[in-house]
């Protein structure tokens, strides 16, 4: 599914009004109507409940009147708050509108706040019609005020497009925010409904249609998406096959401190259907691993630490289908550092570069620019770490992400709780998953899902995109959510798959 800017969105309607010839005041009832059509189906019976709009001055505003006027043939309880004078034609002709449909509002002033206080507190509902995608600066003053209250009394709160004070492009909030149960967007989600504060503020998404023509969004090239399912890959399972079919894993990790780490990468290339999955680390952690899981083929280095005395040794396994996980559990001595610097240099496999390696490598960047076969996977701080930038310059940064992979012809996959993916040209959201992923662990297995999709033939781009994917739908799947061991998500992969297979 596509997903867009606010710039994007105001270009849509502006090319659908010019070029198509479809009148605003049509796209703005058409936007209205639907967010009656969407709160018909939350609310079997409108016909008992008390509405409030609160309109802004803009069109955001100019979508709460049609809101409102359609209401009033569902419920004789409709109350317009105005914030402002309208400041749009179409604002203010739909205000002329709704006035002779009988509608009846209640201007927003200094004097009457007890008065709104009063009304919203009655309410069932309320429409926040104050920003969407116009909101250019900090909230203050009235609409603060307004907005404040608005969560104060908690009432179903129904956002036109996003919720007002919530940044269409950062998912920020621009001084305070409406928090939303329910979000109405139209025709594409916006970038802030599911970074920063939006999944938080946005409630459930709805997205629909108001007739943007086929013609006009096909004509702009969109390069942002929200993965779904149509995006997936699934390496294909042969009848006539063997271990040597399906390509083969190495995971490079652990330490004399992080058992674990690499044992959940091998788990999750493993789960991927890998042919053969490689646990290459200190003997200790290789028995703890080869124990928990006989199936997998150890390779174990004469250390605590890896150094660059055991980089022939994990050379001689390589074969024309290898794939290497780099980074679970390493650590980051000083040896540790030389040997991810020389090994790099010496294989021209494809890596999936993880956790302390893509710090060490921070300094020696050069080595994999240029090599298309490299994909690395922070989160927000080994991501600040790699480019010496504060952390929140670098969380949910989408733009930063595909500017270094492009510089560096990397995948990057900088995990999150809205994860985003990009190869240099177009970024991909992966917004399924939950708080069972929040936990130590899971980041191990995403790296050996990748590298273990990779090894059976997909694309590094693809394999991202379907590793982040089906680990966000095994912690989906877990009941109840974030209770659970993290090698439970592990196992669930494979139900994963099947059902997109189905
Ligand atoms: N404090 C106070 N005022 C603010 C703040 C703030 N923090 N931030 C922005 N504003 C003001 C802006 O300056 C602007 O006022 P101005 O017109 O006096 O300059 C106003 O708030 C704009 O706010 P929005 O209503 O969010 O922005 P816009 O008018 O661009 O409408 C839109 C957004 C198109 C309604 C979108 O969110 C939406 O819902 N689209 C649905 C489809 C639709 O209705 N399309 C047709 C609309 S008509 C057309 O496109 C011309």
């Amino acid at each position: 599914m596509k997903i867009v800017s606010s710039n994007e969105m105001k270009m849509l309607d502006n090319k659908t009004i010019e070029k198509i010839g479809i009148d605003s005041l049509v796209l703005m009832e058409r936007a209205g109507l639907m967010v009656v059509q969407i709160l018909k189906k939350y609310f079997d019976d409108l016909s008992e409940k008390k509405i409030v709009v609160v309109c802004g001055k803009g069109n955001n505003g100019g979508d709460g009147l049609v809101v409102a006027r359609e209401l009033m043939n569902y419920t004789n309880d409709v109350l317009v708050i105005l914030m402002d004078e309208f400041s749009t034609k179409e604002s203010e002709t739909n205000f002329k509108v709704y006035l002779n449909s009988g509608g009846k509002y209640v201007k927003f002033e200094k004097n009457n706040i007890e008065l709104i206080e009063r009304v919203i507190a009655e309410s069932d509902i309320v429409v926040d019609a104050i920003f969407g995608i116009g909101l250019t600066k900090p909230v203050i003053g009235d609409y603060k005020t307004v907005i404040e209250v608005i969560n104060r009394l908690s009432k179903f709160t129904v956002a036109v497009d996003i919720a007002s004070g919530l940044s269409s492009n950062s998912g920020k909030i621009m001084g305070t925010s409406v928090k939303a149960d329910l979000t109405v967007t139209f025709e594409f989600p916006k970038i802030g409904h599911f970074i920063n504060s939006g999944k938080k503020l946005s409630g459930e998404l709805e997205v629909v249609k108001i007739g943007i023509p086929k013609k006009i969004i096909n004509e702009n090239i969109f390069n942002k998406y929200v993965i779904t399912s149509s995006l997936i890959t699934i390496p294909k399972r042969e009848v006539e096959s063997n271990k040597g079919t399906y390509g083969k894993v190495i995971v490079i990790g652990g330490s004399k401190e992080f058992f674990g780490a690499p044992l959940l990468s091998t788990l999750g290339a493993l789960r991927s259907g890998v042919g053969k999955a490689i646990i290459c680390a200190p003997k200790t952690v290789v028995l703890n691993a080869i124990n928990y899981e006989p199936g997998l083929i150890p390779c174990v280095i004469d250390d605590e630490y890896f150094s660059q005395k055991h980089v022939l040794q994990i050379l001689s396994l390589e074969d024309e289908k290898t794939v290497y996980v780099l980074g679970p559990g390493i650590g980051r001595k000083k040896e540790t550092k030389e040997f991810i610097d020389t090994f790099v240099n010496n294989t021209d496999k494809p890596i999936v570069v993880d956790a302390d390696a893509i710090v060490l490598l921070s300094e020696n960047r050069e080595s994999i620019k240029g090599r298309e076969n490299i994909v690395l996977t922070p989160h927000p701080g080994e991501f600040s770490q790699f480019l010496k930038l504060p952390l929140d310059e670098v969380k949910y940064n989408y733009e930063l992400v595909k500017k270094i992979a492009k510089e560096l012809k990397v995948i990057i996959n900088l995990k999150d709780s809205t994860s985003i993916i990009s190869d240099g040209d177009k970024i991909f959201f992966n917004i399924c998953g939950n708080s069972s992923l929040s936990k130590g662990g899971s980041g191990d297995i995403l790296s050996g899902l990748i590298a273990g999709f990779i090894a059976q033939g997909l694309t590094l781009l693809e394999s991202t995109i379907t590793a982040s994917y089906v680990l966000g739908k095994a912690a989906e799947l877990y009941r109840p959510e974030g209770r659970n061991f993290i090698s439970e998500i592990v196992n669930l992969i494979p139900k994963v798959i099947e059902a997109i297979l189905k």
